[in-house]
């Protein structure tokens, strides 16, 4: 299997504007932030950097670390566009601003293959605030989101709200990623697209354990039972593991390889605008027909 790589164009409401040190200076509409970024090993293009806020991470590697302020940003957020999406970008605890910019050319990819299918039905499952469910229906698809926190769900139904699309065929579940799916595959419904974005580690919303190196196997094989011969894609992103594209790539060859179609995977990054270099943000494998 050769590896492709996915990269992320600047948009109007998103950039990568500089990096390196160990930092990344990007855009999210009318506001700069600084944010730590381990892989950007070489030099920034620029020795100064004007940001309204920068997270500064704790002493210990795995988290940990707040916000610091430069110049006023609205603490409830602010509203951010990708396409017909529309979405509420905010200062998380988690380093990150409530999505992640380096999905769009996975939701791009996504909608391609859902050109010329008649009525699709799409799954997003540990979806949190739902640009990608939204990135889907708004190219026509019947939703299934799912993520086992009730406060991402709310936020990804308030941004459904702000798209105007609050009345488009979407279902908003909080249930556990792997439960449903498992529940889906008995009740033998069937898909035309699958997305995943599984977290490291997480917590279904009746205290289910995730750790992805163990959970990941079990759900890719009953997302290809949500598969039929009309189907169109799945696509799997891993953030933040020591894992290779090419596992999670076999990982789908051996799985769903009886469907036919093509297996592709990779890393995603993002091109940075002061130089055009591209910064590596996950690994991902991706099936389609
Ligand atoms: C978008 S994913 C991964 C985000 C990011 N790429 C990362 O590496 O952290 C995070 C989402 O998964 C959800 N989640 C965690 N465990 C889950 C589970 N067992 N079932 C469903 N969703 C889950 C979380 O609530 C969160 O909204």
């Amino acid at each position: 299997m050769s590896l492709l790589t996915l990269i992320g164009e600047p948009w109007a409401d998103y950039g990568l504007v500089d990096s390196g040190h160990g930092r990344k200076l990007e855009r999210y509409g009318p506001y700069r932030f600084i944010r730590p970024e381990p892989q950007a090993m070489w030099a920034p293009a620029s020795a100064d950097w004007d940001a309204h806020g920068e997270f500064v991470p704790g002493s210990d590697e795995e988290g940990g670390g707040r916000w610091r302020f430069d110049k006023p940003v609205p603490h409830e957020g602010w509203p951010l566009r990708w396409q017909e999406a529309r979405f509420t970008a905010q200062t998380t605890p988690f380093r990150h601003l409530g999505f992640f910019p380096d999905m769009a050319p996975v939701w791009s990819w996504m909608r391609e293959r859902l050109d010329g299918a008649g009525d699709p039905e799409c799954l997003n499952l540990f979806g949190y605030t739902g640009v990608g469910t939204l990135a889907l229906s708004a190219a026509g698809a019947r939703m299934v989101h799912v993520d086992a926190s009730k406060k991402s769900v709310e936020q990804a139904r308030a941004n459904a709200e702000l798209s105007g699309m609050a009345n488009r065929p979407i279902r908003w579940l909080v249930e556990d990623a792997s439960k449903f799916t498992a529940r889906e595959v008995r009740r033998g419904r069937r898909y035309d697209g699958i997305l995943l974005d599984p977290p490291k580690f997480g917590r279904g919303p009746t205290g289910e354990t995730w750790r992805l190196e163990e959970g990941l196997p079990g759900l890719i094989a009953d997302c290809r039972r949500l598969l039929d011969d009309r189907s169109r894609f799945l696509f799997l992103t891993v953030y933040a593991v020591r894992m290779s594209a090419l596992a999670i790539g076999e990982l789908l060859r051996q799985e769903l390889g009886d469907l036919g179609g093509t297996i592709e995977a990779g890393e995603l990054g993002v091109r940075e605008e002061a130089r055009g270099l591209v910064l590596p943000t996950a690994i991902f494998a991706r099936w389609s027909r």
